[in-house]
């Protein structure tokens, strides 16, 4: 038998904010699951330029991936998606899914199924979940939100230590101007500027607060 309710703890801030360190070391600390709901949005992106669809069209994405088995599992205590039994996890930084995953992701119906692959892992784990809408629509009721944000050249010197090019700027526009879900700071989250703090340094003050909340660890 399952618990009756599982614990969300809601990870957003936008690219290269310093999340996904943040995410995973806190999951880690915790014991909890890691949800990486970028990962799922650029896997179906990847399955669909591999398709040769353009990411703007907004038809032919939606039936592409309407028609396409997606399964997400957890892999090492960590979110892994298949798509049509290919496991796409070296291909989603790729320039062309950087590219097109702003797109993609604004398409309504892709985020209703992303959504409710979110809320499938929630029904049997506890979990760290990361992304732009987690606190804000995805688990609104979780009392456990942080915000992790940095200054924009901090997070393009990111990026680039990380050997890769991804137009941040261009990114954070669409993320924040989308009409479905655009990425804002939900009211009740915590918001940190991990601009000058090691990833240590947050997941200790993520935790505090956890634990001011009552989250028993
Ligand atoms: O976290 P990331 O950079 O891997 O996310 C990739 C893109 O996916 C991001 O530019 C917008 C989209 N995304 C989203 O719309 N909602 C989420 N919860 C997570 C990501």
């Amino acid at each position: 038998m399952g618990k009756d309710s599982y614990r969300v703890v809601a990870i957003d801030g936008p690219a290269a904010s310093g999340k996904s360190s943040v995410a995973r070391e806190l999951a880690r600390r915790l014991g909890f699951a890691l949800v990486n709901s970028g990962a799922i949005y650029r896997a179906i992106t990847w399955h669909i330029l591999q398709n040769g669809i353009n990411p703007g069209d907004t038809v032919r994405v939606t039936q592409a991936v309407e028609s396409a088995r997606i399964a997400c599992h957890l892999e090492n205590n960590e979110s892994r998606v298949f798509i049509d039994n290919v496991n796409p996890t070296n291909y989603l930084r790729e320039d062309r899914v950087n590219e097109g995953v702003s797109r993609v992701s604004t398409i309504r119906r892709i985020r209703e199924i992303v959504v409710n692959k979110m809320r499938h892992y929630a029904r049997s784990h506890d979990l760290v979940v990361e992304g732009r809408d987690i606190g804000s629509v995805v688990f609104p009721d979780t009392p456990y939100k942080f915000y992790v944000d940095a200054s924009p050249d901090v997070r393009l010197q990111r990026r680039l230590a990380q050997g890769q090019r991804d137009e941040i700027a261009a990114r954070d526009h669409a993320d924040f101007s989308r009409l479905a879900s655009p990425l804002i700071v939900a009211d009740d989250a915590l918001v940190i500027d991990t601009s000058h703090l090691t990833i240590e340094e947050v997941v200790g003050k993520i935790i505090a607060q956890l634990k001011l909340k009552g989250l028993a660890l």
